[in-house]
This record gives structure tokens, C-alpha cells and sequence, in this order.
């Protein structure tokens, strides 16, 4: 009976395939060090054509790592577009620069540093970002959530990692900051009117996990949704 790991490597293989860039940004990650907690590929090419499905040329991601999924989004927002991406890791922002300038994209993607609570507020003001992908510190979730809705309009498209956690998010009692983080994301992204959300079950190299999406919708009497 084949297992899951089977059937994400037959995704992966059909749907996505390999790229020099990528898989060059995977070791020089590996190889300083950083953790294996990029978006497994098929949730890297489904985030990718999220942002092409809305047409996104302004995208802003909370938690750069090694540049994995911002390669993706950088692609995906094409050469005239933007890719904001806020790191906390200075190491992890010079790998995530070299990987970045090696996939050809650096030129569209600027790196802040910092935590996302500091960085977030001078992106206030600017034009409005239409995907935001949020997979930084999961204690930060409904922050960056609240921060996504207030840097968007109606129509942005916003993504949460890391929803499911493997089964945890559905333990209401959790002592695990991360998964408390991650529920009090989905309790938000289901009760505050500035967003209208679902979520799906992930399962694949990277284990049993879930991604939420959402798009932002105007609260307002007469706004859209
Ligand atoms: C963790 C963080 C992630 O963004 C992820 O995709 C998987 C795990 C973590 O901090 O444990
Ligand atoms: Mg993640």
C-alpha cells in the first residue's frame, strides 16, 4: 500500500519537478545549518499559483528562511512585480539573499530585517499588497493576520502555514505556544469580519499539516462580502 511520502513524491515529480535554483537554495540552506521547515514543494507551487490566479504584483511574506517559498512568489509576481519579505535571522537573510540572487529574482524582492511586529508598521502607507503569505513565529499569528488585513484591501489574498500541526490545532487545551498560535490564527481568520477563510489538510513530506486561505473582505454595510 503506498504511503503518503509516496504519493507527495509522485505529486512532486509529475507536478512540480526539480530547478537547479531551488534545489540549490535547499542545500545552501541545509549546508548553514537552517532548519528543513521550508513549504514542501507542492504547497510552494500551490502558493505560486495563488498569487498568479489574483494576479498578485505587490506580495509580502512574514518569514523569509532561506528563500524557498520566496522564490516561488518572486516567479510568480513576474518582472515587474515586488516581493516584501520580512526575516528576523540575519544568517538566515544572507542565505536567503544568495539563494535569491542565484534564482535570478533578487532584483524583485526586498529582504527587511527584523521581527515582523517591528517591520510591519513602515510598510504602513504604502500601496496595498495583494497576497500576503504569513509562516513566521506561530505565537505572532493573529498579529501578522491583523497586519496582512490592515496592509491589504478587499480582494488581497492571505495565507497562514501551519494551521493543522499535526492534529494539534483540533486540541482545544494545548500547552504548545506554537499550536495555541496557530488556533487562535484560524479562530480569527474565522470570526473577524475583515476576512472570509477556509483551511486544508495537508499531508506530505513535511508530515500532517494544513494551510489556511483567506481573502480580505471590506466589513463595511454594502462593502464587498
Ligand atoms: C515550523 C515552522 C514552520 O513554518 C513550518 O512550516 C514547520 C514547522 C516550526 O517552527 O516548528
Ligand atoms: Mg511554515
Amino acid at each position: 500500500m503506498p504511503t503518503s511520502d509516496d504519493v507527495d513524491a509522485f505529486l512532486t515529480e509529475t507536478l512540480v519537478g526539480s530547478d537547479p535554483a531551488l534545489d540549490a537554495a535547499l542545500r545552501a540552506q541545509h549546508d548553514a545549518g537552517m532548519p528543513a521547515i521550508e513549504v514542501a514543494p507542492v504547497n510552494a507551487k500551490f502558493l505560486h499559483l495563488l498569487a498568479r490566479i489574483a494576479g498578485a504584483r505587490r506580495v509580502l511574506e512574514i518569514g523569509t528562511l532561506g528563500a524557498y517559498s520566496t522564490i516561488w512568489l518572486a516567479r510568480a509576481v513576474g518582472a515587474h512585480g515586488r516581493v516584501v519579505t520580512i526575516e528576523a535571522e540575519p544568517a538566515n537573510a544572507a542565505v536567503a539573499r544568495a539563494n535569491l540572487e542565484r534564482a535570478g529574482v533578487a532584483e524583485r524582492v526586498d529582504i527587511l530585517l527584523g521581527r515582523g511586529t517591528d517591520v510591519l508598521p513602515t510598510l504602513d502607507g504604502g500601496d496595498p499588497f495583494d497576497l500576503v503569505f504569513i509562516d513566521a513565529d506561530k505565537e505572532s499569528n493573529t498579529r501578522y493576520l491583523d497586519w496582512a488585513a490592515r496592509l491589504g484591501r478587499p480582494g488581497t489574498v492571505v495565507v497562514l502555514d501551519n494551521v493543522v500541526r499535526g492534529g494539534e490545532v483540533a486540541d482545544a487545551g494545548t500547552a504548545d505556544s506554537k499550536v495555541q498560535g496557530a488556533r487562535r490564527g484560524v479562530e480569527m481568520l474565522g470570526s473577524d469580519p475583515r476576512f472570509d477563510a477556509t483551511a486544508l489538510q495537508t499531508l506530505d513530506r513535511k508530515g500532517w499539516d494544513g494551510i489556511a486561505v483567506a481573502i480580505i473582505v471590506d466589513p463595511t454595510p454594502g462593502g464587498t462580502g
